[in-house]
């Protein structure tokens, strides 16, 4: 049987980074994955809709191209060629990956790892020894349980990203991030996206005034959004059937989308016959990542903290120090979020309603866009930043960005919470001009209510 001190399962962002790590301080690592390297980040997930976001942009911006003194005739995409640019990206990050872990001595098996034992697992017919185990399996979408939902035409985000040819209409189940991007991306693409959300706002848990404006915008921009609506049925047409404000409406689309979440993948590896704690699927850790069987960690979606690609690297970088026995805590209060809308939306910290409910004395800094000359020149007018900070310390506690190059920029107020600066020190840090990163600097300014560009 092989022997290894480290054994990864799973090779996405959370897991292919742990192995990597584990495999620089010393240990004999291997990494196993089922499927692709990369997981649903790199296949089916962030850089796969990203690249789509970008070639929509790319169109939008050629619509305007009038406006900024350049003539272009016949604006026009090939949603296969677009698709086709996407698995390209796809593909060339997907070997550097697996060549990243060759680099560093990885072995990799390609199969489904089954756990036999504490320090044994399966893939295929071979038998191996780890005496360090690292769950890394990640999780897939979920589903609607409503009738209609096995209709042909029904997917979800894996079904999108495989499609060749662009739907003319599209109707999302789910306002939140999956949702929402990909309304971004058909409705930017001049395809007719009606969104139906059952909570009160889209995107929830960003900051109210990103959700608000952002759902403002999308609807100026022709998105049918309905928030506080149950769906109750999809009927052949596609017609996805809605309660909203106590009638019952209905909304057609040639696909419809469900981006309602996403739950664990964590059945059939042997977690319950070794007597795993799991809640709901997901597998419990405790600060340091371990389960309750102390040589086995887990990291990642599966564990049902954040589930965010940076979140898992960041796990797998402490689970890969602790099972070479550190005793790294993972801290979950400083983590970025972004949504690749237009303008962009990004996230740290606490959101101003999370501050007032924890009784914090704050006081909150805002600046647009729309003073922002940078913005201006990128023919960008809709936005802001907005820091919440602690009225007496001056301890940055969140801030939300919603603006050019939003998801950008907010690893630079991350930077400032972890190297705990205040807010004064965030405001006189010189911030290069002319660049969207001023409204930061603007915001910063404008907690004491002295923003020089502000009336
Ligand atoms: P989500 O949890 O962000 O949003 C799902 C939404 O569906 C929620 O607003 C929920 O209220 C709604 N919903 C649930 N059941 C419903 C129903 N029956 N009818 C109508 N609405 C319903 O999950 P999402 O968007 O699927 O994303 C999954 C995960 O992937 C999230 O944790 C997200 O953060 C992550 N992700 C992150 C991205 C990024 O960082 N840019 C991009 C895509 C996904």
């Amino acid at each position: 049987m092989e022997k290894f001190d480290v054994a990864v399962i799973g090779g996405g962002p959370g897991g292919y980074v742990c192995a990597i790590r584990a495999a620089q301080l010393g240990n004999k690592t291997v990494i196993v994955e089922k499927d692709k390297f990369g997981g649903t980040c790199l296949n089916r997930g962030c850089i796969p809709t990203k690249a789509l976001l970008h070639s929509a942009e790319v169109f939008e911006e050629m619509l305007h191209a009038t406006e900024l003194g350049i003539s272009a005739e016949n604006i026009a995409f090939d949603y296969k060629k677009i698709a086709e640019r996407k698995e390209k990206v796809v593909s060339r990050l997907r070997n550097g990956v697996q060549g990243l872990l060759r680099a560093h001595k990885v072995t990799i098996k390609n199969g489904k790892a089954t756990l036999t034992g504490k320090t044994t697992f399966k893939v295929g017919d071979e038998e191996i020894e780890a005496s360090k185990i690292i769950l890394a399996t990640g999780s897939f979408p979920a589903n609607v349980p409503i009738k209609g939902a096995d209709k042909p035409g029904v997917m979800n985000s894996d079904g999108v990203l495989a499609l060749d040819k662009c739907p003319e209409s599209v109707v999302i189940i789910g306002g939140g991030v999956i949702g929402i991007e990909f309304a971004t991306l058909f409705n930017t693409l001049g395809k007719k996206v009606t969104v139906v959300e059952m909570l009160p706002n889209i995107m929830n848990g960003m900051d109210l005034d990103i959700c608000n404006s952002m759902k403002a915008i999308l609807q100026k921009r022709g998105i049918d959004i309905y928030t506080n609506a149950k769906v109750v049925e999809i009927k052949d047409g596609l017609e996805v059937v809605f309660e909203y404000e106590g009638k019952q409406l209905s909304a057609m689309g040639e696909i419809c989308v469900m981006a309602v979440g996403r739950r664990p993948d964590t059945k059939d590896i042997g977690l319950e016959e070794l007597g795993i704690n799991m809640n709901r699927g997901f597998v419990q850790v405790d600060e340091y990542l371990r389960t309750n069987i102390p040589n086995i960690y887990a990291i990642g979606d599966i564990t049902g903290k954040i589930q965010l690609a940076h979140v898992a690297s960041a796990q797998g970088l402490v689970a890969a120090h602790n099972a070479t026995g550190e005793n790294k805590v993972m801290h979950y209060n400083i983590v970025p979020a972004c949504i690749y809308t237009n303008p962009e939306i990004a996230s740290v910290g606490l959101t101003e309603a999370q501050a007032r409910d924890k009784g914090l004395d704050i006081k909150i800094g805002t600046f647009n866009v729309n003073g922002n000359g940078r913005s201006m020149v990128m023919q960008v007018s809709d936005g802001f930043a907005k820091i919440i900070t602690d009225a007496k310390t001056g301890e940055i506690l969140g801030g939300h960005i919603m603006g050019p190059r939003a998801t950008d920029m907010i690893a630079e107020i991350a930077v400032a919470m972890k190297a705990e600066a205040t807010i004064e020190e965030l405001a006189d840090t010189i911030h290069p001009h002319p660049t969207v990163s001023e409204i930061i600097m603007e915001a910063a300014h404008d907690v004491e209510g002295l923003c020089c560009h502000k009336a």
